[in-house]
This record gives C-alpha cells, sequence and structure tokens, in this order.
C-alpha cells in the first residue's frame, strides 16, 4: 500500500492506493497522533509524508518514511489530478487557499513560488468567529449562503455617485466598507458570513490574476480545502477572476493535492 500524508496547518489529509483504488480521507491535524497511530499499524506499506507538520508527524512513526517539500508535493499531485481529468496544460498556477494562501507559477515543468497572501481559510473561520461566535466551518459556509454582503460592503458604483466610473461599479471598492455604523446591530450572521467569504475570496483571487502576470497562463488553479462544501467562496473566486481575463479550474479533490503528490512520488521511485 502507498500512503500519501500532507500534514497542514489545519487538516492532515490522506490519500492512500488499496487494490488498485484511491481513498481519500481528512482529519482535523489535532488528531495527528491518530493518523500516525493508524500509519504504524498497517503491515505492508510506503508512506511520503509532506506539509508543515510533516517533522511532528515523523516523530511520531515508528517506521521510515520519505519526505517530501510541500510545494513539489502539491504541484505533482495538482498534475495528476488535472492529467485524470483531462485538464493538464503547459503552464498554468496554482493558488492553494489552505490556512494561508500560497500562489504558485508552473512552466517547463517546474515550479515556482509567486507569492501568496495571509488572508486564507485560517482567516474565514477567525473573522467569522470573532465577528459572529460561530465556530465551525460547515456551519459558517451553510450560513454565508444564506447572506447578502449588500449591505456590508462598498461598491464602486457607491462611491461614483451620479458619475460613471472608470472601472466596474459593482466591483467591491471596500470588504467591509459601507457606512452601516447606523444599522450595525441589525446585521445578521448570514450577512457577516456571507461578507467575510468574500473578502476572502476577492482578495485571493485579487493577488493571483495579479501573479499571473508573471507566469506564462492565465489558468488559475484553485485548490485548498477552504473549497471544499463552498459554493460561495467558489463562486466569488471564479467571478473575479473570469472577470479580470484569467480561467479558474477547481480540480476535483484539490485539497488532496499535496496527499496524492507524495502517494504518486512513492509510486515512481519504486514502481
Ligand atoms: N472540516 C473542516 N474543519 C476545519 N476547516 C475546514 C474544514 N473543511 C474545510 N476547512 C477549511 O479549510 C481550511 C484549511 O485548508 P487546508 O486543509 O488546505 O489547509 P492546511 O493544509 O491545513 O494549511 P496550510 O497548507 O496553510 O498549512 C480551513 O482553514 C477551513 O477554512
Ligand atoms: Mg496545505
Amino acid at each position: 500500500m502507498d500512503v500519501g500524508i500532507d500534514a497542514g496547518g489545519t487538516l492532515i489529509k490522506v490519500a492512500y492506493t488499496q487494490k488498485g483504488k484511491v481513498h481519500f480521507e481528512k482529519y482535523p491535524i489535532a488528531e495527528i497522533e491518530q493518523v500516525a497511530h493508524w500509519v504504524n499499524k498497517l503491515d505492508d506499506c510506503q508512506v511520503c509524508v509532506t506539509g508543515g507538520k510533516s517533522g511532528v508527524l515523523i516523530s511520531l512513526l515508528d517506521r521510515p518514511a520519505q519526505e517530501m517539500m510541500e510545494f513539489e508535493a502539491t504541484h505533482l499531485g495538482v498534475q495528476v489530478l488535472l492529467e485524470e481529468s483531462g485538464d493538464l496544460e503547459d503552464a498554468y498556477l496554482i493558488t492553494n487557499v489552505g490556512t494561508g494562501t500560497s500562489i504558485h507559477c508552473i512552466q517547463d515543468n517546474a515550479q515556482e513560488r509567486l507569492g501568496g497572501t495571509g488572508v486564507g481559510g485560517g482567516t474565514l473561520i477567525g473573522l467569522s468567529h470573532l465577528l459572529t461566535g460561530v465556530t465551525h466551518y460547515d456551519e459558517i459556509i451553510a450560513l454565508a449562503s444564506q447572506g447578502s454582503r449588500d449591505r456590508i460592503d462598498l461598491k464602486v458604483k457607491h462611491i461614483y455617485e451620479g458619475k460613471e466610473p472608470p472601472i466596474p461599479g459593482e466591483l467591491t471598492a471596500s470588504n467591509f466598507g459601507q457606512n452601516f455604523l447606523a444599522i450595525s446591530d441589525e446585521l445578521t450572521t448570514e450577512e457577516l458570513l456571507a461578507t467575510v467569504i468574500g473578502l476572502v475570496g476577492e482578495t485571493v483571487s485579487t493577488v493571483s490574476v495579479q501573479a499571473a502576470r508573471q507566469c506564462r497562463s492565465s489558468t488559475i488553479v484553485y485548490i485548498g480545502s477552504s473549497f471544499i462544501d463552498n459554493p460561495l467562496l467558489k463562486e466569488v473566486v471564479t467571478s473575479y477572476t473570469i472577470l479580470r481575463g484569467s480561467v479558474p479550474v477547481f480540480p476535483k479533490n484539490g485539497e488532496y493535492s499535496g496527499a496524492v503528490g507524495a502517494m504518486s512520488a512513492i509510486t515512481k521511485k519504486t514502481k
């Protein structure tokens, strides 16, 4: 059995092949010991680990494991997933919206990190909790999908009153920038959470389309667990990416890119 594990800041993602079939599992990073225990009990397996917590995981394993640099594992995993879906291009960007956000250019078969932003999935959870008291990811995204950003975000058209704006009026001029002081008590949890997702989505897509200028491609492959069951974040990211002339792609199982890359590295080495 080949096991690839991506131990990130928030979630630990596992990809493994069994009887020719690939399985995916994810756990909160707090359960890293249980994951190590599961690996330690496997009979015949090869393991490759990646991610910021790979060192912690290796220290908990009682069998040898390969270790892979996170960005290389992510690149290889995205390549495998895009090949499977027939979407692989020569050059593309990867934006990994994990706890934080990291942006990479892939060209000439090599990965280069172009930058990132501290606004990511951690911001989604942290800011949502501080603003509304809602803690769980599933609840945050369910409530956000019922909310509107109209009373909280300031649009370009609100600033350019009675005048044609030089950029599309529907663009956000300022996230959380409306003059809502008089109604701040009335704002609902749904509205606040939708606006947090708007902030995260617009920030990651803005930084991504700007980074695309430094890459030969304008295809942006968005991965990371922040998109899991999160149609609102996907919608914000998709519409802004398209508006700015880039092409968004959300590969199936994209959140497992690092784990798939780690698993594939084993396969490549030994078969
Ligand atoms: N079940 C879940 N529990 C907590 N967060 C979740 C869950 N499902 C999705 N998320 C979202 O996914 C984010 C983490 O994404 P991901 O797993 O890609 O990051 P990571 O690999 O742990 O972090 P990093 O790559 O930055 O070290 C969380 O911040 C949250 O917004
Ligand atoms: Mg990660």
